[in-house]
C-alpha cells in the first residue's frame, strides 16, 4: 500500500474506533437509508447487463451487500476503504453475491486496474479524503469509458448548509475535512473528464450526482 499522510491516518483512526458501532448509530440510519436512494438512481445508468462495481470508502460493506441484494447482473463487486477495521467487519459478513473482494487501500492511490469497472460508488465519504482532484481522476482512471461515477455528498450551498457543517465538523472533531459546492463538485468532476448527467439533493444536506467518464 503507498504511503498513507498523516491527515488520512487520522481520519481513519476515528474510522477505526467508530466501525463497531458503525451500523447501530443514529447517522447509519442516515446512511442506509441514502443507499436505496443511491441504488434507486443507479438503476437508470447501469447500461449493461453484467457489470464490475467499485465503492470508494466502502465502510463496512453494507452499501455492496444491499446492492448486490437488490440489483441482477452484478460481475465483481469491490470495496475500498482506508480503514482496517471497517474492512475487517465488511470481511465477516455473508454475502450472496459470486464475486467480492475487500481491500485497505487509500483513495489517492488504488491498486485497482485502469479500465476495469463500469461503475463507481463514492458515498458519504469523499469529504475525508484528501486531494479531490487526485480522487476524480483515480476515478476516471479505474472506469472504463461511458463508465458511470455515483457521488453522494455534502455539499455547501445556503446559508443553512454554510453554518451547520463547520458544527457538525466540531462534534466529529473532523478537522480535515473539506466540503464543496455544487458547482465545485461538477468542475471536479469536469477536471477529470466526467460530464454530469443526472444532479439532485438527497435529504437536505447532500447531493446525489451521476457523471458519466468519457475519456
Ligand atoms: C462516513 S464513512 C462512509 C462509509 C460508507 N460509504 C457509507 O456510506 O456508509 C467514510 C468512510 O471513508 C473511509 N475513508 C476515510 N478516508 C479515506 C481514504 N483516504 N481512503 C479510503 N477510505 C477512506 C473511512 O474509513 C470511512 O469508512
Amino acid at each position: 500500500m503507498a504511503t498513507v499522510s498523516s491527515r488520512e491516518a487520522s481520519s481513519v483512526s476515528q474510522f477505526d474506533r467508530w466501525s463497531h458501532s458503525y451500523e447501530s448509530g443514529i447517522w447509519s440510519r442516515y446512511f442506509s437509508q441514502s443507499y436505496d436512494a443511491v441504488i434507486e438512481s443507479s438503476k437508470k445508468s447501469i447500461k449493461k447487463s453484467t457489470f464490475n462495481v467499485v465503492d470508494v470508502g466502502c465502510g463496512t460493506g453494507l452499501f455492496l451487500q444491499r446492492f448486490s441484494n437488490k440489483i441482477p447482473g452484478v460481475n465483481a463487486l469491490t470495496g475500498i476503504d482506508l480503514s482496517k477495521e471497517m474492512i475487517k467487519i465488511a470481511r465477516n459478513k455473508k454475502y450472496t453475491a459470486k464475486k467480492i473482494v475487500f481491500s485497505v487501500e487509500s483513495s489517492s492511490s488504488m491498486s485497482l486496474e485502469t479500465s476495469e469497472y463500469d461503475v463507481v460508488f463514492c458515498l458519504n465519504a469523499l469529504h475525508h479524503f484528501p486531494d479531490h482532484r487526485e480522487v476524480f481522476k483515480e476515478f476516471s482512471r479505474i472506469l472504463r469509458a461511458g463508465g458511470t461515477l455515483i457521488l453522494l455528498e455534502l455539499f455547501t450551498d445556503g446559508l443553512a448548509r454554510k453554518s451547520w457543517l463547520p458544527i457538525m465538523k466540531k462534534i466529529f472533531n473532523e478537522r480535515d475535512v473539506e466540503f464543496h459546492n455544487r458547482k465545485e463538485l461538477i468542475a471536479l468532476g469536469k477536471s477529470a473528464n466526467f460530464s454530469l448527467i443526472d444532479g439532485k439533493n438527497y435529504g437536505y444536506f447532500s447531493a446525489l450526482n451521476i457523471y458519466e467518464a468519457a475519456k
